[in-house]
Formats: C-alpha cells, sequence, structure tokens
C-alpha cells in the first residue's frame, strides 16, 4: 500500500484516518466539501486535498487516481442520495485492484443474519423516520450505498461500527460477522479505533468481500 484516497478526510473519523495513513508512511489525498477544507489545515503540506462533495463523479475521479487503496466515510446526509451517490463515485472510478474500504453502522446487513435489540431497532427506527421527516438524513440511501457495494466484484470491505466514543486508542477493535456475537456484545468502540481498523482493512486481505461488525478489544 502506497498511495491512499480518503473520502470524507475532514469528517472525526476522516482525520483519525489521515493520521493513521500519515503513522503508516502513505501518501493521502483527502476529498472534503470545499467549505470544509480549513478543518484539514493540521495536516499542511503533508496531505493533497481535492476540494468536491464526495458524490460528485469528477472528484472522486481525480482523487482515487494512481491510489491502491480508497477508505470512504458513508453518510446518508439530505435526501438526494448523497451516500449511494458517493459509493458509487468511488465504485466507478478506484482502480480494479485497489482496496475499497467504506464506512457504516451497525443497522447494515449484509446477509440478513445480523440480530439486533429491541432497543437498538428502536433507537433506527425513530431516528430515521425523524430525520427523514425534517429531510435531514435518510438512512435508507445509506442502505441503497451498501447494497450496491455488496454487489460489485471490485475489492471492498464494508466496517461496521458500534457506537462511538472519543478518547484515546484501546488498540486494533475486535470483529465479528454478525452483530450479536457475544464478542461484540458491549457496543462500544474508540472512534480513534474505528479509524484505525479501516486502515488495518487496506492490507488484510481476509477482510475482502466482508462487512464486519467491530468493537472494542476492551469489553467493559
Ligand atoms: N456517530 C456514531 O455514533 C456512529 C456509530 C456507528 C457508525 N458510525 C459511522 O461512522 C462514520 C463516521 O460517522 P461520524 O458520526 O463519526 O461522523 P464524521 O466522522 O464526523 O463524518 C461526518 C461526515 O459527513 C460530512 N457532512 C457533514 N454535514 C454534511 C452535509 N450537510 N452534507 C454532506 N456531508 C456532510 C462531513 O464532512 P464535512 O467535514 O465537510 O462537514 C464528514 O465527512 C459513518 O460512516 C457512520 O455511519 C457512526
Amino acid at each position: 500500500m502506497k498511495k491512499v484516497c480518503i473520502v470524507g478526510a475532514s469528517g472525526k473519523l476522516g482525520k483519525y484516518m489521515v493520521q493513521h495513513c500519515l503513522d503508516k508512511g502513505y501518501e493521502v489525498v483527502g476529498v472534503c466539501r470545499p467549505e470544509s477544507v480549513e478543518k484539514l489545515a493540521e495536516f499542511g503540506d503533508n496531505i493533497r486535498i481535492v476540494p468536491g462533495r464526495t458524490n460528485d463523479e469528477n472528484t472522486i475521479a481525480q482523487a482515487v487516481k494512481g491510489c491502491d487503496g480508497v477508505l470512504t466515510v458513508l453518510v446518508p446526509w439530505g435526501v438526494k442520495g448523497y451516500s449511494s451517490g458517493t459509493a458509487q463515485a468511488v465504485l466507478n472510478n478506484a482502480a480494479d485492484g485497489a482496496r475499497l474500504i467504506f464506512s457504516c453502522g451497525w443497522h447494515i446487513t449484509k446477509d440478513g443474519k445480523d440480530t439486533y435489540s429491541w432497543f437498538f431497532k428502536t433507537m433506527v427506527s425513530a431516528f430515521g423516520a425523524v430525520a427523514r421527516l425534517f429531510r435531514v438524513v435518510d438512512i435508507q440511501d445509506q442502505i441503497r450505498a451498501t447494497n450496491l457495494i455488496f454487489g460489485s466484484k471490485k475489492l471492498w470491505t464494508v466496517v461496521r461500527g458500534s457506537d462511538l466514543e472519543e478518547g484515546p486508542s484501546e488498540g486494533l477493535p475486535v470483529w465479528s460477522e454478525h452483530v450479536g456475537d457475544d464478542e461484540i456484545a458491549h457496543n462500544r468502540t474508540r472512534r480513534i479505533d474505528f479509524a484505525l481498523f479501516m486502515v488495518h482493512a487496506l492490507t488484510n486481505d481476509e477482510l475482502v468481500h466482508k462487512a464486519p461488525a467491530i468493537a472494542s478489544r476492551v469489553k467493559q
């Protein structure tokens, strides 16, 4: 792995991923909205920034050129297909041999074999309905986005994050094929470690065409 593109680099998860990639000595290209470029000022000349919306084909085509890895923060902002547009732009433009890692939450299921608590299902459904009502977020579009990814022959991994918290690293999270497994039942991950797992997935072939559900290795 030499050159990595981070799509959604200026958010909380994105900035942690930038730092982890720089720590590994990767060349980094970051994509973020033009109004967010200044949020990446702390990285100075250590990264190249391509300003643009993450669902814009031209922006993504320019950014992923020559990259052997692409880390994409999938967020379902608005009600105009931002998440599915972002996934499609990355799938369309990344090189066939590039490792493509996408982030989402536990609510995404690849094979329908995840088991969710009553509380989790109620929270997702209530949040989804209210967010859609106010046209802020469309969770259904994140589902469309991951379905596009699951149907692709490219070398993808969809990393499903648990509830997130800030704080120093607790190490590489553990993962499981399915939500509901004991290993990840504590449903808690430091955001810095979510980013660590995303970057780790770039070089872990065992994770190709998988949707690992992750949680902190510290169970508490
Ligand atoms: N939050 C959680 O508890 C949680 C739990 C599990 C999984 N996840 C997953 O973790 C990933 C990161 O989530 P996060 O909550 O930590 O957020 P985050 O890293 O801060 O990322 C938010 C992203 O959304 C962009 N954004 C914000 N407002 C926008 C708008 N109006 N239009 C377009 N883009 C906009 C931000 O770009 P700008 O910098 O330009 O604003 C940034 O790239 C997501 O894939 C999420 O599904 C989150």
